[in-house]
Protein backbone atom coordinates (compact mmCIF):
# COMPACT_ATOMS: atom_id res chain seq x y z
CA UNK A 1 0.00 0.00 0.00
CA UNK A 2 1.70 3.70 -0.83
CA UNK A 3 0.15 6.21 1.02
CA UNK A 4 0.51 9.24 -1.50
CA UNK A 5 -1.68 11.23 0.48
CA UNK A 6 0.61 11.01 4.03
CA UNK A 7 2.88 13.41 2.42
CA UNK A 8 3.05 16.86 2.51
CA UNK A 9 3.07 19.07 -0.55
CA UNK A 10 3.38 22.59 0.20
CA UNK A 11 6.62 22.16 2.37
CA UNK A 12 8.93 25.22 1.84
CA UNK A 13 6.21 27.53 0.44
CA UNK A 14 4.87 30.53 1.76
CA UNK A 15 1.04 31.96 1.09
CA UNK A 16 -0.52 35.22 1.87
CA UNK A 17 -4.09 34.93 3.05
CA UNK A 18 -6.76 37.44 3.54
CA UNK A 19 -9.75 36.91 5.72
CA UNK A 20 -12.70 38.27 7.44
CA UNK A 21 -14.79 41.15 6.42
CA UNK A 22 -13.78 44.83 6.69
CA UNK A 23 -14.20 47.67 8.87
CA UNK A 24 -14.89 51.06 7.85
CA UNK A 25 -14.81 53.76 10.41
CA UNK A 26 -17.67 56.04 10.41
CA UNK A 27 -17.54 57.82 14.08
CA UNK A 28 -15.71 56.22 16.98
CA UNK A 29 -18.04 53.93 17.55
CA UNK A 30 -19.53 52.89 14.30
CA UNK A 31 -18.00 51.51 10.97
CA UNK A 32 -19.59 49.97 7.38
CA UNK A 33 -18.92 46.16 7.50
CA UNK A 34 -20.42 42.69 6.05
CA UNK A 35 -21.32 39.71 7.37
CA UNK A 36 -18.07 37.61 6.82
CA UNK A 37 -17.25 35.23 9.71
CA UNK A 38 -13.55 34.70 8.80
CA UNK A 39 -14.37 31.04 8.22
CA UNK A 40 -14.12 30.11 4.71
CA UNK A 41 -10.06 31.39 5.17
CA UNK A 42 -9.26 30.98 8.22
CA UNK A 43 -9.94 27.05 7.28
CA UNK A 44 -8.10 27.93 4.18
CA UNK A 45 -4.92 29.20 5.83
CA UNK A 46 -5.14 25.80 8.54
CA UNK A 47 -5.35 23.93 5.32
CA UNK A 48 -2.22 25.40 3.97
CA UNK A 49 -0.41 25.15 7.20
CA UNK A 50 -1.27 21.54 7.23
CA UNK A 51 0.04 20.94 4.22
CA UNK A 52 3.45 22.33 4.81
CA UNK A 53 3.19 25.79 4.04
CA UNK A 54 4.02 28.56 5.89
CA UNK A 55 0.65 31.00 5.87
CA UNK A 56 0.63 35.05 6.14
CA UNK A 57 -3.40 35.19 7.47
CA UNK A 58 -4.04 38.64 7.09
CA UNK A 59 -7.61 38.96 8.64
CA UNK A 60 -10.30 41.78 9.34
CA UNK A 61 -12.40 41.61 12.66
CA UNK A 62 -13.50 38.09 13.19
CA UNK A 63 -14.07 36.00 16.45
CA UNK A 64 -11.77 33.26 15.33
CA UNK A 65 -8.95 31.43 16.70
CA UNK A 66 -6.35 29.96 14.87
CA UNK A 67 -3.54 27.81 16.62
CA UNK A 68 -1.34 26.26 14.18
CA UNK A 69 2.31 26.84 14.01
CA UNK A 70 2.60 27.83 10.65
CA UNK A 71 0.27 30.38 10.44
CA UNK A 72 1.35 33.93 11.71
CA UNK A 73 -1.68 36.03 11.85
CA UNK A 74 -1.69 39.71 10.93
CA UNK A 75 -4.73 41.56 12.53
CA UNK A 76 -6.38 44.74 10.35
CA UNK A 77 -9.13 46.46 10.90
CA UNK A 78 -9.96 48.56 7.40
CA UNK A 79 -9.66 47.62 3.70
CA UNK A 80 -6.87 50.33 3.67
CA UNK A 81 -4.76 48.50 6.43
CA UNK A 82 -5.46 45.12 4.68
CA UNK A 83 -4.08 46.57 1.54
CA UNK A 84 -1.10 47.42 3.55
CA UNK A 85 -0.55 44.07 5.16
CA UNK A 86 -0.66 42.66 1.96
CA UNK A 87 1.54 44.41 0.18
CA UNK A 88 4.28 43.84 2.93
CA UNK A 89 4.30 40.14 2.25
CA UNK A 90 3.28 39.67 -1.36
CA UNK A 91 6.91 39.90 -2.58
CA UNK A 92 7.94 37.20 -0.57
CA UNK A 93 5.32 34.34 -0.89
CA UNK A 94 4.54 31.86 -3.79
CA UNK A 95 0.41 32.68 -3.61
CA UNK A 96 -2.16 34.58 -2.34
CA UNK A 97 -5.06 33.24 -1.80
CA UNK A 98 -7.50 36.42 -0.91
CA UNK A 99 -10.74 35.36 0.95
CA UNK A 100 -11.64 38.69 2.62
CA UNK A 101 -14.66 40.28 1.83
CA UNK A 102 -12.85 43.55 1.77
CA UNK A 103 -15.46 46.86 1.75
CA UNK A 104 -15.62 48.59 -1.70
CA UNK A 105 -16.17 51.81 -0.40
CA UNK A 106 -14.96 53.98 3.27
CA UNK A 107 -16.44 57.37 4.63
CA UNK A 108 -14.74 59.77 2.74
CA UNK A 109 -14.63 62.16 6.23
CA UNK A 110 -14.74 59.90 9.66
CA UNK A 111 -16.06 61.90 12.24
CA UNK A 112 -13.31 62.39 15.28
CA UNK A 113 -16.25 62.51 17.66
CA UNK A 114 -19.57 60.23 18.25
CA UNK A 115 -22.47 61.71 15.15
CA UNK A 116 -25.26 63.23 17.47
CA UNK A 117 -28.98 62.50 16.37
CA UNK A 118 -30.58 64.98 15.41
CA UNK A 119 -34.50 65.00 13.83
CA UNK A 120 -32.93 65.06 10.12
CA UNK A 121 -32.30 62.16 7.86
CA UNK A 122 -28.54 62.02 7.20
CA UNK A 123 -25.97 61.01 4.05
CA UNK A 124 -22.68 59.43 4.93
CA UNK A 125 -20.59 60.40 1.38
CA UNK A 126 -17.89 57.32 0.64
CA UNK A 127 -15.16 56.70 -1.81
CA UNK A 128 -13.93 53.75 -3.31
CA UNK A 129 -11.44 51.71 -1.47
CA UNK A 130 -8.59 50.19 -3.61
CA UNK A 131 -8.70 46.45 -4.97
CA UNK A 132 -6.30 44.64 -3.00
CA UNK A 133 -6.36 41.71 -5.50
CA UNK A 134 -5.94 43.75 -8.40
CA UNK A 135 -3.23 45.54 -7.16
CA UNK A 136 -1.42 42.29 -6.42
CA UNK A 137 -2.45 41.02 -9.95
CA UNK A 138 -0.45 43.67 -11.29
CA UNK A 139 2.61 42.98 -8.91
CA UNK A 140 2.39 39.19 -9.36
CA UNK A 141 5.66 37.11 -11.04
CA UNK A 142 5.00 34.46 -13.33
CA UNK A 143 6.21 31.86 -10.13
CA UNK A 144 3.44 33.75 -8.17
CA UNK A 145 -0.26 32.29 -7.72
CA UNK A 146 -3.13 34.47 -7.55
CA UNK A 147 -6.73 33.00 -6.62
CA UNK A 148 -9.79 34.79 -5.42
CA UNK A 149 -13.34 34.45 -4.68
CA UNK A 150 -16.23 36.05 -5.94
CA UNK A 151 -19.54 35.91 -4.46
CA UNK A 152 -22.54 36.57 -7.11
CA UNK A 153 -26.66 36.86 -6.85
CA UNK A 154 -26.66 37.59 -10.52
CA UNK A 155 -25.16 36.30 -13.69
CA UNK A 156 -22.86 34.22 -11.46
CA UNK A 157 -20.15 32.70 -14.04
CA UNK A 158 -19.74 35.76 -16.15
CA UNK A 159 -19.59 37.84 -13.42
CA UNK A 160 -16.72 35.66 -11.49
CA UNK A 161 -14.94 35.00 -15.15
CA UNK A 162 -14.85 38.98 -15.87
CA UNK A 163 -13.80 39.11 -12.10
CA UNK A 164 -10.37 36.85 -12.71
CA UNK A 165 -9.74 38.82 -15.96
CA UNK A 166 -9.69 41.82 -14.43
CA UNK A 167 -7.92 41.48 -11.46
CA UNK A 168 -5.58 38.42 -13.42
CA UNK A 169 -6.22 35.70 -10.97
CA UNK A 170 -5.34 32.63 -12.02
CA UNK A 171 -8.32 30.88 -10.75
CA UNK A 172 -11.63 32.13 -8.84
CA UNK A 173 -13.94 30.17 -6.43
CA UNK A 174 -17.10 31.31 -6.94
CA UNK A 175 -19.29 30.67 -4.26
CA UNK A 176 -22.92 29.83 -4.59
CA UNK A 177 -25.41 31.98 -2.54
CA UNK A 178 -28.62 30.06 -4.26
CA UNK A 179 -27.36 27.12 -1.91
CA UNK A 180 -29.25 27.47 1.34
CA UNK A 181 -26.03 26.38 3.10
CA UNK A 182 -23.68 28.54 1.38
CA UNK A 183 -21.96 31.72 2.17
CA UNK A 184 -21.87 34.07 5.26
CA UNK A 185 -21.34 32.65 9.01
CA UNK A 186 -22.90 28.91 8.17
CA UNK A 187 -20.40 26.18 8.12
CA UNK A 188 -20.47 24.64 5.01
CA UNK A 189 -20.16 25.91 1.33
CA UNK A 190 -20.85 25.37 -2.05
CA UNK A 191 -18.71 26.31 -4.96
CA UNK A 192 -17.17 25.83 -8.52
CA UNK A 193 -14.01 26.77 -9.47
CA UNK A 194 -13.25 28.74 -12.59
CA UNK A 195 -9.42 28.58 -13.73
CA UNK A 196 -8.16 30.83 -16.65
CA UNK A 197 -7.73 28.10 -18.97
CA UNK A 198 -11.64 28.08 -19.23
CA UNK A 199 -11.80 25.19 -16.78
CA UNK A 200 -15.35 25.24 -14.56
CA UNK A 201 -15.43 22.52 -11.89
CA UNK A 202 -18.85 22.16 -9.82
CA UNK A 203 -18.36 20.76 -6.18
CA UNK A 204 -21.05 19.80 -3.84
CA UNK A 205 -22.19 21.47 -0.53
CA UNK A 206 -20.20 20.60 2.43
CA UNK A 207 -17.81 21.97 5.34
CA UNK A 208 -15.53 24.74 4.62
CA UNK A 209 -12.76 22.36 6.30
CA UNK A 210 -13.20 19.72 3.29
CA UNK A 211 -14.03 22.97 0.61
CA UNK A 212 -10.56 24.35 1.91
CA UNK A 213 -9.45 20.57 1.02
CA UNK A 214 -10.69 20.95 -2.52
CA UNK A 215 -9.36 24.36 -3.10
CA UNK A 216 -5.92 23.62 -1.93
CA UNK A 217 -5.77 20.54 -4.15
CA UNK A 218 -6.30 22.86 -6.54
CA UNK A 219 -3.79 25.41 -5.77
CA UNK A 220 -1.28 22.24 -5.34
CA UNK A 221 -2.48 21.28 -8.63
CA UNK A 222 -1.54 24.97 -10.05
CA UNK A 223 2.23 25.69 -8.73
N1 LIG B 1 -11.17 42.03 -3.31
C1 LIG B 1 -10.05 42.68 -2.83
N2 LIG B 1 -10.11 44.03 -2.54
C2 LIG B 1 -11.25 44.71 -2.69
C3 LIG B 1 -12.41 44.06 -3.17
C4 LIG B 1 -12.33 42.71 -3.47
O1 LIG B 1 -9.01 42.04 -2.67
N3 LIG B 1 -11.27 46.03 -2.39
C5 LIG B 1 -11.06 40.61 -3.66
C6 LIG B 1 -11.87 39.68 -2.77
O2 LIG B 1 -11.12 39.24 -1.67
C7 LIG B 1 -12.20 38.54 -3.74
C8 LIG B 1 -12.30 39.23 -5.08
O3 LIG B 1 -11.57 40.45 -4.96
O4 LIG B 1 -11.16 37.61 -3.83
C9 LIG B 1 -13.69 39.50 -5.53
O5 LIG B 1 -14.38 40.26 -4.56
P1 LIG B 1 -15.82 40.81 -4.93
O6 LIG B 1 -16.32 41.70 -3.83
O7 LIG B 1 -16.67 39.66 -5.36
O8 LIG B 1 -15.45 41.66 -6.24
P2 LIG B 1 -15.52 43.18 -6.58
O9 LIG B 1 -14.45 43.41 -7.60
O10 LIG B 1 -15.47 44.04 -5.35
O11 LIG B 1 -16.89 43.32 -7.33
P3 LIG B 1 -18.40 43.54 -6.76
O12 LIG B 1 -18.35 43.64 -5.24
O13 LIG B 1 -18.85 44.79 -7.42
O14 LIG B 1 -19.16 42.32 -7.23
CA1 LIG C 1 -16.86 43.86 -3.56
Amino acid sequence: VTFFNGKKKLLNKHFLVTAGPTHEKIDPVRFIGNYSSGKMGFALAEELAEQGAKVTLVSGPVSLKCYHPNIKRVDVVSAEEMKQAALDVFSEVDGAVMCAAVADYRPKYPADQKIKRTAADMTIELEANDDIAACLGKLKTENQLLVGFALETQDEKSNALDKMKRKNLDFIVLNSLQDKGAGFGVDTNKITILTKDNKAVDFQLKMKTEVARDIVAQITASL
